[in-house]
């Protein structure tokens, strides 16, 4: 039977696509084998410390991951480790990374490898996808790079390698144009480990396929300005052929930046600062902050107002600090008042802890700013 195969405007027949997919898929591991960086979390086949780090690298780059990686496996080298650590102590590791329901649900699924897998890491894809906060790219990445199983993974960077690849002109993000990628990326890593007489390094094959597919995306094929020049599938390359590397992948407008605005308050008493933990069910659960309240762009005041709200009065004519953050499509203005409460009996809800204590507690990244601009004997780093 004859049939074609569409990508965009590019059609293929069984024959050619499989040469390609073999082209493309050889061309790749031998430019990982030569560029590849070497980054902790290369140096293990230990499928814990991969489900680190592939949590870690969710939402963040391998630049800010690796400190926090190193630190991490050092203080938490096992599963056991992780199961049984004490909240305060797995938040204060991740404190700076954001997205804090990531390090909790590691703790769930340790806590549930120890109870149903008898503490042994599960090597089936089915299992690991199980996890709480693994999804199928997840755990794609973990057995294929811990145990060198076929499985595709996809995210953003082989998003855009794959579409400028295959020429691929519809929204990657629509559901059928995704899932057309998912089989192209499971079509190269299943033709990565297929038993060849010629190669010798079979063991690591689709490891390294997947890993290259992502090392080439943050390389090479960058969002703007990609290294063709450089790329090891430039002549398979349908984007490079016809010049549309920066129209993919062609990913439809995101929401458009809401403006919050939001006050906090710094008040010491006998050297202790009046800090609050947030509670179970909102964002940033478990982490730590300054009394605070987003304030209406209407109101008139809104340092003074807020502060009343709180039992507090401003005692400084300015802000100790703004700070400006962005949350997912929120940009956020964060103003820091010096403040004291407004009357002497006032009850205030809170903790008074001491510097030191602070610096043991995770904060958010937003008031860790606060905390950092207060100076010693806060320390600037958790590292
Ligand atoms: N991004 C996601 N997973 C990664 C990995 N294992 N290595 C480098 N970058 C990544």
């Amino acid at each position: 039977m004859l049939f074609a195969f569409c990508y965009g405007h590019i059609s293929l027949s069984p024959m050619s696509r499989d040469r390609q997919c073999s082209q493309l898929a050889s061309s790749l591991l031998s430019w990982f084998a030569a560029n590849a960086r070497d980054l902790p979390w290369r140096r293990t086949r230990d499928p814990y410390a991969i489900w680190v780090s592939e949590i870690m690298l969710q939402q963040t780059q391998v630049k800010t991951v690796i400190p926090y990686y190193d630190r991490w496996m050092r203080k938490l080298p096992t599963i056991e480790a992780l199961a049984k650590a004490h909240p305060d102590k797995i938040h204060k590791l991740w404190e700076g990374l954001g997205y804090y329901t990531r390090v909790r649900n590691m703790q769930k699924a340790a806590q549930q490898i120890i109870a149903e897998h008898d503490g042994k890491f599960p090597q089936t894809f089915d299992a690991v996808l199980a996890f709480p906060g693994v999804g199928r790219y997840t755990a794609g990445a973990i057995c294929s790079i811990a145990f060198n199983q076929p499985t595709p993974i996809l995210d953003g960077n082989v998003i855009r390698v794959l579409t400028r690849v295959y020429g691929i002109k519809t929204d990657p993000r629509e559901k059928q144009t995704n899932a057309q990628i998912w089989h192209l990326a499971g079509l190269l890593v299943n033709e990565a480990a297929l038993p060849r007489p010629e190669t010798l390094c079979f063991a690591s094959r689709a490891s390294h396929l997947n890993q290259s597919l992502m090392e080439l995306g943050a390389l090479l094929c960058t969002p703007r300005s990609p290294n063709c020049t450089a790329c090891p599938v430039q002549k398979l390359c349908v984007a490079q052929k016809e010049r549309r590397q920066d129209q993919l992948p062609n990913l439809a407008k995101r929401e458009a930046v809401t403006k919050r605005r939001c006050i906090a308050f710094v008040v010491e008493r006998d050297g202790k600062y009046l800090v609050r933990q947030r509670p179970e069910g909102v964002v940033n659960a478990h982490l730590w902050e300054f009394p605070n309240a987003e304030t209406g762009a209407r109101v008139c005041d809104p340092q003074h107002t807020t502060a009343k709200g709180w039992g507090l009065s401003i005692t400084a004519s300015k802000p100790l600090r703004t700070i400006i953050h962005s949350i997912t499509r929120y940009r956020i203005t964060l103003e820091a008042w010096r403040a004291e409460p407004a009357a002497a009996s006032a009850k205030l809800p809170g903790h008074w802890l001491t510097p030191k204590q602070l610096d043991q507690l995770a904060f958010t990244s937003a008031h860790k700013k606060i905390l950092a601009h207060l100076g010693a004997p806060f320390s600037k780093s958790a590292h």
